[in-house]
Parts: structure tokens; sequence; C-alpha cells
């Protein structure tokens, strides 16, 4: 058994999706679909290789952090300027899938996307929303740092993830 992360399609089951947080569950299975046609977010399904219910997600944006909070980014941003960011607004793995690697992957997989974006137009960090201290833990295993005023809003720079890709 391995996992496929591919593009959002409407194909796939969204309705069995749960990953103990009703927040990202309802957000998947009732708004994914709409903010995907707009083109206000891209999301990513992760399915098993022999099935088609949807097992893990993540949903991005491009973002700009404000001028006061680029001067707590490292060595980016001057506290002039804003900087411009991908944000991962979601990411969450079914409950039966946890611990099996899949939030890694899903993580891997939108940070190589930051990359890509990157190397077309100018991005400078890669900022996430943590749900809780839980998942603040997760994200800081990859690097990621919070901000001094919010601690579950984290960054990694782009310099970081290409070093480490
Ligand atoms: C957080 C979440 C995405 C992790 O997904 P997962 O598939 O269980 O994670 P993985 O199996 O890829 O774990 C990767 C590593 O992170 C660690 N890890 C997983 N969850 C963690 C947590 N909450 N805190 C600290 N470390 C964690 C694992 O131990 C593993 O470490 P290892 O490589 O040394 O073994 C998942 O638990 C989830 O969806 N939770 C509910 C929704 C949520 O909180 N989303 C987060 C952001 S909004």
């Amino acid at each position: 058994m391995d996992y496929l992360i591919e593009p959002f399609s409407r194909k796939l089951n969204r309705e069995r999706f749960d990953c103990g947080e009703d927040s990202l569950n309802f957000w998947l299975m009732s708004q994914s679909g709409q903010q995907e046609k707009r083109g206000k977010t891209k999301t990513f399904l992760a399915r098993r290789d022999t099935e088609n219910n949807v097992v893990g997600y993540y949903s991005s944006v491009i973002a700009q952090v404000e001028a006061s909070d680029s001067a707590q980014l490292l060595g980016v941003g001057t506290g002039r300027y804003p900087v411009s960011a991908v944000l991962i607004a979601r990411l969450a793995v079914d409950t039966k899938q946890q611990g099996n690697g899949l939030g890694s992957r899903l993580l891997v997989h939108a940070l190589r996307g930051a990359v890509a974006i990157s190397e077309h137009a100018g991005l400078e960090v890669v900022i996430v929303d943590a749900l809780n201290t839980d998942a603040m833990a997760f994200y800081r295993r990859y690097g990621f740092a919070s901000f001094a005023d919010d601690p579950l809003r984290l960054f990694v720079t782009l310099k970081q993830i290409t070093a480490s890709l």
C-alpha cells in the first residue's frame, strides 16, 4: 500500500474524512470545492493507491507577512516592506492513517510546491497556522519557528527549505 497525493478532484470521496478536528473536516467537505473553483486556495488530496477515499489533504494560498512582522523573520525582510509567502492554511490526516508518515509527506509536498513557485516569482517564506500546540510541535520538527507574538503562526524560509530538501 502506498499513498498518492494528487491535485483536488471532485471524483475523490471526501465524505468519510475525519482527522479529529471538526473545522478541518468541515472545510474539506463543504468549502474546498468552491475555494478550488474560484482559485482562492489550492488543495492537494491524499488517498491510498487502492482506494478512492481522501485520507489526507493540505491547502495553500499566496500571502504576505506584514512589514511589522517581517522584522521577526530570520534573515528576510527589512522590517520596512511586506514579505511574500506561501501560507499552508490547513494540513490534516485521517485519524486511521495518523502516525504512518502521511502528514510528513503532505508537508514535504507543500514545501516542494513552494520551491517551484519561488523559481518563477519572488517568495521568501512559507508560513503555517497551527491549530493548537500539538500541531505546532509537528511543524517545529521540520524547522518551522514561531512568530514572537503568535506561537501558533510559524514560518520557515525558502533558503532553509532549499537547503534541506
Ligand atoms: C498533525 C498531523 C497532520 C500529523 O500527521 P501524521 O500523518 O500523523 O504525522 P506523521 O506520521 O507524518 O509524523 C511525522 C513525524 O511527526 C511526528 N508527529 C506527528 N504528530 C505530532 C505532533 N502532534 N506533535 C509532535 N510530533 C508529531 C511523528 O512522531 C513523526 O516523527 P518521526 O518522523 O520521528 O517518527 C495529524 O496528526 C493531524 O491531521 N492532526 C489533526 C489536524 C491537525 O492538527 N493539523 C495540523 C495543522 S492545522
